[in-house]
């Protein structure tokens, strides 16, 4: 019989020699949120598994990740406070900026990445300042105040800034910022490529960061824009990001490949809280096999030109490419 394909199938070892892609502990960021207080481990209803921690447990919590071989996190803050500049954000005892500290302290060997957006520390629940006549997010006034936040973060120790506002030129700003701060070292991570998804749902009930009025869509991109999406990337590049990022993953894998091909820069996907609670509720329903399914997931990602996933599965993963 001609067997032209299935001659490399037939063996486990042959399939293992043939793969073409791998998922590896190395390629995974894991997201934290973290909150004022001690002994704080609240699990989210919409993402189960997922928790807002205190700086305590969030130390607890990095302990687990090296076991497991996981040493990237991106840290996200709830503040105590919340007004309409999003103050928290910028002191540098805020709750971002303590957390930095008390992380690197007890954890040197973490790399630690901050998020630098506005959205969860102000009441209005949006990215930026609010331009009032406009009723959106002031371009320039959040330039100002992501450059201080950008320092704060350095200040405290921070390894990688993720700036995930969506403001034009906030690439060339942080940089600017960084350097004359003489933190010429530290390397910005954009999301280059984010689009305004329904997919952030979860994320906002963690996060506590759901706008009061309105959306996202005159900041994020629109979903149905693929030449946008490749611009966007190649813009930040330009401006002197290191890495670049498409969130959400899921939904655009095609985005994936796209911009890979068309820029030089590492890539990193975010696959956002919408895409983990889908696999989550699927498979507590016994509908999937969670754990294959899973991994399928992150193969695709790969497959499609990732070399970086920022995931809430990242621990799972782990503890299955250690069996
Ligand atoms: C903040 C931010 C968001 C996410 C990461 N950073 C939410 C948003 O833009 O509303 C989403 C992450 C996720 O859904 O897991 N700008
Ligand atoms: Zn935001």
């Amino acid at each position: 019989m001609f067997q032209r394909f299935r001659r490399n199938r037939l063996n486990p070892h042959l399939r293992a020699l043939v793969r073409e892609t791998h998922v590896s502990t190395d390629d995974f960021v894991y997201p934290l949120f973290v909150r004022p207080g001690s002994g704080i481990k609240t699990e989210v209803s919409s993402m189960p598994g997922v928790f807002q921690m205190s700086i305590d447990e969030a130390i607890k919590e990095c302990d687990e990740l090296k076991r497991l071989g996981l040493f990237s996190i991106i840290l996200f803050g709830i503040p105590e406070v919340k007004d309409a500049v999003g103050s928290d954000a910028l002191c540098e005892h805020g709750i971002i900026a303590e957390a930095v500290r008390a992380i690197k302290k007890a954890h040197p060997d973490m790399f630690v990445v901050t998020d630098l957006c506005f959205c969860e520390y102000t009441d209005h629940g949006h990215c930026g300042i609010i331009d009032h006549v406009h009723e959106t997010v002031d371009n320039d006034a959040t330039l100002e105040i992501s450059g201080k936040q950008a320092l704060v973060h350095a200040k405290a120790g921070a390894d990688m800034i993720a700036p995930s506002g969506m403001m034009d030129g906030i690439i060339e700003t942080l940089r600017t910022a960084l350097d004359e701060g003489g933190y010429e070292n530290l390397p910005i991570m954009s999301y280059s490529t984010k689009f305004s998804s329904g997919y952030y749902g979860p994320f906002r009930d963690v996060a506590e960061s759901t706008p009061s009025f309105g959306d996202r869509g005159s900041y994020q991109m629109d979903p149905a824009n693929r030449r946008e999406a490749i611009n966007e990337s190649i813009a930040d590049e330009a401006q002197g990001a290191d890495i670049l990022m498409v969130k959400p993953a899921l939904a655009y894998l095609d985005i994936i490949r796209d911009v890979k091909e068309n820029t030089k820069l590492p890539l990193a996907i975010y696959n956002v809280s919408g895409e983990y609670a889908m696999l989550k509720y699927a498979g507590e329903k016994g509908l999937i096999d969670y754990d294959r399914v899973m991994m399928e997931t992150m193969i695709a990602f790969k497959r499609a030109g990732a070399d970086i996933i920022i995931s809430y599965h990242a621990k799972e993963v782990a503890k299955l490419l250690g069996k």
